[in-house]
């Protein structure tokens, strides 16, 4: 059986959508419970405008001391622009997200920039940070609230000048939880065909309970790289009450249950999930948060 590798996203996708400040401590608390639990790969923060997100204002100080505690995780960080992409270098990440849509109305919501400045700001990065490790973050690929549905063939013509100029690794967001399991099947087909070399993952968020299968569809289609968040914590302005993405410890026991190795403590991050959904009461979760016996009662 392949490898499955959960990416969790929780710490930037989760937290960002908090109004009320987190403080630092609680975020590095969940932070070093993810490792704990055995997630090696956890994109910790965003180095943004805090303008523009004010709960990523504490993004250099909580990168420099998880890089610091944690020398063996692999921590990522997502980067609108060259600003953050050389906080993220200086603050210990070697491993980035560069954020674009393939809606040009919500790049220009989201980033303030247009099509052509977003490519062209990636190729400074690209130039200056040679040695950082680049996964370009497609929000919107599955539909836009702005421009409605997207289809496959907007994602190839959109993604050939990023493929031409290096890019190997691309994350396909369903940033408002729009997408279903034949788009997604027939989004990767038309994008592993086309761009055979590129390393495809997915993030789904669980707008309408849509997470998991989505998940599980890219999967079968051999996606390896799977994002989600603890708790599914997270949300959508886009999507006004929208729940998060799809929740950590519910795709690991299902990933477990199927056969995978997985290597992550199940009760560890139930526990931990629980311990989120206290400590950010004003969180909105997708999350079940049933221990395994729980479940097993519930079903019953
Ligand atoms: N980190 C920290 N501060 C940054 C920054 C970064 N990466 N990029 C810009 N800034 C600061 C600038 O210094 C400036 O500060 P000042 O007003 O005190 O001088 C301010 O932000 C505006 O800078 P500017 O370059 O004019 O940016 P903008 O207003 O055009 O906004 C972005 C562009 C990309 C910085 C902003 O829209 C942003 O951070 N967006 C991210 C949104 C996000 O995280 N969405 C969810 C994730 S998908
Ligand atoms: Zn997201």
């Amino acid at each position: 059986m392949r490898n499955i590798e959960v990416y969790e996203v929780g710490p930037r996708d989760g937290f960002q959508n908090v109004k009320k400040y987190i403080p630092m401590e609680k975020k590095i608390q969940i932070i070093d419970g993810l490792v704990t639990a055995g997630l090696e790969h956890i994109q910790i923060t965003s180095f943004v405008s805090p303008k523009a997100i004010p709960q990523m204002k504490d993004a250099r100080e909580l990168a420099e001391i998880c890089v610091k505690r944690h020398s063996e995780a692999d921590f990522f960080a997502l980067v609108p622009n060259l600003r953050g992409a050389e906080t993220a270098w200086e603050s210990g990440i070697k491993k980035v997200s560069y954020v674009v849509s393939l809606s040009e109305s919500h790049n220009l919501a989201n980033i303030r920039r247009s099509h052509e400045e977003s490519f062209a700001e990636l190729q400074k990065i690209v130039k200056e940070y040679s040695h950082l490790d680049i996964c370009l973050d497609l929000s919107t690929t599955f539909g836009c609230p702005f421009e409605g549905e997207k289809n496959e063939q907007d994602v190839l013509n959109f993604l050939k000048p990023y493929v031409d100029s290096g890019i190997k690794t691309v994350n396909l967001c369903d940033t408002i939880g729009i997408a279903n399991p034949a788009q997604v099947r027939k989004t990767i087909k038309a994008v592993s065909d086309e761009y055979p070399s590129l390393d495809l993952q997915i993030h789904i968020h669980d707008t309408r309970n849509m997470g998991m299968v989505n998940t599980l569809a890219a999967i079968e289609l051999g996606v390896c790289k799977v994002q989600s968040t603890l708790g599914g914590l997270g949300g959508c302005p886009y999507a006004p009450g929208a729940s998060g993405n799809l929740a950590t410890e519910d795709l690991v026991f299902m990933l477990s249950e199927m056969g995978y190795d997985m290597n992550i403590d199940i009760p560890k991050l139930i526990e931990l999930a629980k311990y989120q959904a206290k400590a950010i009461p004003e969180g909105k979760f997708s999350g079940h948060l049933h221990t395994i016996q729980e479940s097993r009662v519930v079903c019953l």
